[in-house]
């Protein structure tokens, strides 16, 4: 079986797919074939990394005026600014540069590709870096959720990346999950790994820009190794493509004060932990059980980075931090799916409810996922979730019989992603369509500050239903 989201789903897009079809016509047995393509996965990516940008401040070298980059005084579409603070100006700088991490490999005999990234912490600041960096300057990063079809809106909204990528310089891009429709990569020569990553992503001015992706259910359909060996070994050098391990954590400075500290989870894997309690009718507790690797995501596997989870958020931060959890499975969401998901697959439901605790209980400034194809901002005991599933697959709807009580604001009318600018008081997150154009603009506060944004939200609501 592959990946599919049901027996009728037409998106057949990987090579795979192409085969088992094939295979299918062949054996003239459409209905009765099950093909099942083997969880392959090997030695490696089991171990976390931990990796940290230098502590010691950059040199900064001054502004050369040619190539500061500009902000083109587009008209974006009128912003449904209903449930949000107004953005200070101060936060729209298009300046920044940040100090990638260095990666520190799982095991001593791997050595992350040398390449010429725009900015390291090892090295000294390139030019172009060195070009737009201010020490006033905010955070900024893309982020972009659900990408991996292949197909015209992941074209279109990387092509809307490229554009921006110009005038806003990002750090890095950090992915969502779900990189490669319906099934995974078969090994590191996958010709998918060219037609949707390094084509659309390495490429003009996103080349060395380092991709941080987090694995999705999909990819977690064949080859999980393949993904982190990638990284090391990747044929079509040199790949922006970063996943040191299967999870991992990173910081970040922010140049104009306090750090940006990432913990990059394998949802799949973590629900693991919660996983083997069958349901009444026998059938498993969980999405694409059986193609799933146990090797990453049984019972031991999920215990495994759950233990590693915990011990990370136990981890002080240093001061002026942001700590954000990534996870491709949302802990909340008001898409129309997730009530039934947690029906149908009763350990979704047992990870969402220990997550979800879990942020509450360390304070975690924000939780950041896709797998819903929408763009939503919640708030839960303080910590905001946000949804960014967007960058390619069909969009889901959102559940509107059932709003939940914690939405703040959702959108599913658009294919894009998202651009972030940290300082150390607040995020905010600009949404792009596949045009390029602004959708929306969010800004987030730290851990207790979405309370207020909430109470602000279902306010303004309640004075509409009054008012009609
Ligand atoms: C899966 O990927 C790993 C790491 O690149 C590789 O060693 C292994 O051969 C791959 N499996 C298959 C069946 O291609
Ligand atoms: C399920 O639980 C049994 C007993 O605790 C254990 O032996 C088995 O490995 C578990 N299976 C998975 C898939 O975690
Ligand atoms: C999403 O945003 C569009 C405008 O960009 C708006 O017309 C639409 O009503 C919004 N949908 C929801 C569900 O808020
Ligand atoms: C929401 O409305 C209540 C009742 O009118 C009011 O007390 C409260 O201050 C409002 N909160 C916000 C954040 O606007």
């Amino acid at each position: 079986m592959i990946c599919a989201r049901g027996p009728g789903a037409l998106a057949i897009e990987s090579a795979v797919a192409f085969v088992v079809l094939l295979l299918v016509w062949l054996n003239h047995s459409l209905l009765k074939t099950h093909v099942v393509i083997p969880a392959l996965a090997s030695a490696g990516g089991n171990a976390p990394v931990h990796s940290t940008s230098k502590q010691s401040p950059l040199t900064l070298s001054p502004v050369a005026a040619t190539s500061r980059p500009t902000v083109r005084a587009t008209s974006p579409p009128p912003v449904t600014a209903r449930h949000h603070r107004i953005i200070p100006a101060r936060l729209r700088k298009p300046v920044f540069v940040s100090a990638s991490p260095t990666i520190e490999a799982p095991t001593s005999t791997r050595k992350l590709p040398m390449a010429p990234l725009r900015v390291t912490s090892a090295s000294p600041v390139p030019a172009e870096a060195a070009a737009s960096t201010s020490a006033s300057a905010p955070f900024r990063f893309f982020s972009i959720g659900d990408q991996g079809t292949g197909g015209k809106p992941q074209h279109s909204v990387a092509a809307a990346m490229q554009k921006l990528s110009s005038e806003r310089n990002p750090a890095l891009i950090l992915g969502l999950g779900d990189n490669f429709y319906m099934s995974g990569v078969r090994n590191i020569r996958d010709p998918q790994w060219m037609q949707k990553y390094e084509q659309l992503y390495n490429r003009g001015p996103l080349k060395n820009v380092p991709f941080y992706p987090a694995i999705g259910d999909h990819d977690h359909c064949q080859n999980v190794s393949a993904l982190v060996d990638y990284t090391y070994n990747s044929p079509s050098q040199p790949t922006n493509w970063r996943l040191p391990a299967r999870y991992h954590t990173m910081r970040h400075d922010i140049p104009s004060g306090g750090h940006v500290e990432f913990i990059i989870t394998d949802s799949v894997g973590l629900e693991g932990a919660f996983t083997n309690i069958t349901r009444p009718d026998g059938q498993p507790d969980r999405r694409f059980a059986p193609n799933l690797s146990p090797q990453f995501t049984d019972e031991a596997a999920g215990k495994l980075q759950l233990e590693w989870l915990e011990n990370t958020l136990e981890q002080p931060l240093l001061p002026g931090s942001w700590r954000i959890v990534i996870g491709h499975r949302p802990v909340l969401s008001g898409s129309h799916r997730f009530k039934n998901d947690a029906r149908q697959y009763p350990a979704e439901e047992r990870f969402r409810a220990h997550l979800r605790e879990l942020l509450a209980k360390h304070k975690v400034d924000a939780y950041l996922d896709g797998h819903d194809h929408t763009t939503q901002w919640m708030c839960a005991e303080g910590v905001s979730y946000l949804v960014n599933g967007v960058g390619g697959y069909d969009l889901h709807a959102l559940d509107k019989r059932h709003p939940l009580t914690e939405t703040i604001w959702q959108n599913n009318t658009f294919h894009g992603f998202a651009i972030h600018q940290m300082t150390m008081e607040r995020m905010q997150i600009e949404y792009f369509d596949m045009e390029g154009a602004l959708r929306h603009t969010l800004s987030i506060p730290k851990f207790g500050g979405c309370i207020q944004d909430l109470q602000e939200a279902q306010n303004l609501s309640q004075a509409e239903i009054t008012s009609m």
